[in-house]
């Protein structure tokens, strides 16, 4: 595969501009992705139907698993184009509080689904709906805001593909969703979380999954190339994604478009994505999908290469199209430091109710009554009274940031933003290519530089994406007016 490592998102003139600290592989020089030759044609709105429940379903070596889902496909998979209208008519039918987030979509503060902060939290038996138009192609996990360590750790989430970035079509495009379970060896749910890992790198799956299937097997055209989308629901665990037998190329990160450049390896967090091109191998062979953050190397998935070989020359895999996120305005970004750390500081999560008696806010906003970390030594909830932590920063609408992640701690953090995407320009431990990103994995004492225009009004979280961190204290809202 021949293709310029330097020639990355199009930001010459911009990221020359900044100087400092060294990044990927010198300048970044146009010309980038091919650029969109249409705005989107009209393509049909998609309504969909979101039940939230358990069912009982064949799963896992069981009968009757308790699965909680949106859907009778007990991993809903929504395809819509780009720029046309979703409409999810969600109805909780848990006996708890719900809500769902559309992690990564640039959409209205109002459809964003966190309890609390944009909507109140959907009561059980009750209905919502959500309606936005979705302005960025590419893969997006949807998933409960609420007790989202166990909603979530019994499955509660779905995929939504928005299509129209393909600049040439591939032979097949797959996806792999992975996500572990915290089960005994009976197959029965335990804890999903425990003080021992929410202190640490978080509470860790006892059973691998892929599409909520142990290590399946998936078939491909021999000699294809073939969009593989991964993307971690996981609540917890950082995959470390190797690709075995076959050429592997990133296409793009969080959904969004990459210059194409050579796949080794990638980490992959708590609801982060990546794109590769694959070139299958011949008729009969196959390609093995590997988490390597482990002792030995753990097989997530298969492909079979399939049918008669097809002839597709040299590995040249064909880019995405060009995001359409506004770039940031780097030259006249304000920078901001924000540390994410431990917190020995116990919070009390006590509320007053307007009557005068306590609750437990950890039940209202289902978190965990335990604090071990920080942003910015704030943690959430900051302070004792029945309202939101005051905004970690308020943010000039349409002004680009440039955020400093620092990490002082000896775990990773995938770092999420809502309602924004991010613009990953370097870090002082890890070479990537500038990308777009909006949950950006932070490793041991590392620092990355991430920019982004604040160009969508509203009360937005920006959280660990580790569950049991952001449950206890590493969340925040950022506030742009
Ligand atoms: Cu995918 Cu605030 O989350
Ligand atoms: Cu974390």
């Amino acid at each position: 595969m021949t293709v310029s490592r330097r020639a990355v998102l199009g930001l010459g003139a911009a990221m020359a501009a900044l100087g400092s600290l060294p990044y990927y592989a010198g300048a970044v020089s146009r010309p980038a992705l091919p650029q969109r030759r249409t705005p989107s044609a009209s393509a049909p709105d998609v309504t969909v139907n979101l039940l939230a429940k358990e069912r009982r379903v064949r799963l896992f070596g069981k009968p009757d698993f308790p699965v909680w889902s949106y859907h009778d496909d007990i991993l809903p998979i929504i395809r819509i184009a780009r720029g046309s209208r979703l409409t999810a008519q969600f109805k909780n039918e848990l006996a708890e509080h719900s809500s769902i987030h559309w992690h990564g979509i640039r959409l209205p503060n109002a459809m964003d689904g966190v309890p609390y902060v944009t909507q109140p939290p959907v009561q059980p038996g009750d209905s919502h709906t959500y309606s936005f138009t979705v302005p960025d192609t590419g893969l997006f996990p949807f998933h409960s805001h609420c007790n989202t360590v166990e909603q979530l750790g019994r499955g509660l989430a779905g995929a939504l593909i928005v299509t129209g970035d393909e600049s040439r079509p591939y032979d097949a495009d797959l996806l792999c969703v992975i996500k572990d379970w915290r089960l005994d060896e009976n197959g029965n749910f335990i804890d999903f979380t425990e003080d021992s890992g929410a202190a640490k790198a978080g509470t860790f799956g006892t059973l691998r999954s892929v599409n909520y299937k142990q290590t399946p097997m998936m078939a491909a055209p021999a000699g294809g190339d073939v969009r593989l989308r991964l993307m971690s629901i996981d609540n917890s665990r950082v995959n470390l994604i190797g690709i075995r037998g076959a050429e592997a190329a990133v296409i793009a990160t969080d959904g969004q478009a990459v210059i194409p450049f050579p796949f080794t390896t990638w980490r992959l967090g708590s609801a982060m994505r990546l794109d590769l091109c694959i070139r299958m191998p011949k008729p009969g062979q196959t390609v093995h999908i590997y988490d390597y953050f482990a002792p030995e190397p753990v097989l997530l998935a298969s492909i079979t290469a399939q049918g008669p070989a097809l002839q597709r020359g040299a590995f040249d895999p064909a880019p995405l199209y060009r995001p359409d996120i506004a770039e940031p305005d780097l030259a006249n970004a304000i920078r901001r430091r924000i540390e994410f750390s431990a917190t020995a500081k116990p919070t009390p999560n006590l509320i007053e109710l307007p009557g005068g008696q306590t609750m437990n806010i950890s039940d209202s906003l289902c978190l965990s009554d335990k604090t071990f970390w920080a942003i910015n030594k704030e943690t959430w909830p900051e302070d004792g009274h029945q309202r939101l932590p005051a905004p970690l920063l308020n943010l000039v609408r349409d002004q680009t940031y440039l955020f400093e992640l620092v990490n002082t701690t000896p775990h990773m953090h995938p770092i999420h933003i809502h309602g924004h995407t991010f613009l990953y320009l370097r870090s002082n431990k890890t070479s990537l290519p500038p990308h777009y990103a909006d949950t950006v994995l932070l490793k041991p004492k590392e620092r990355i530089e991430v920019a982004f225009k604040a160009d969508n009004p509203g009360d937005w979280m920006f959280h660990c994406h580790i569950i049991e961190h952001a449950e206890t204290g590493m969340m925040s809202i950022l506030r742009v007016t």
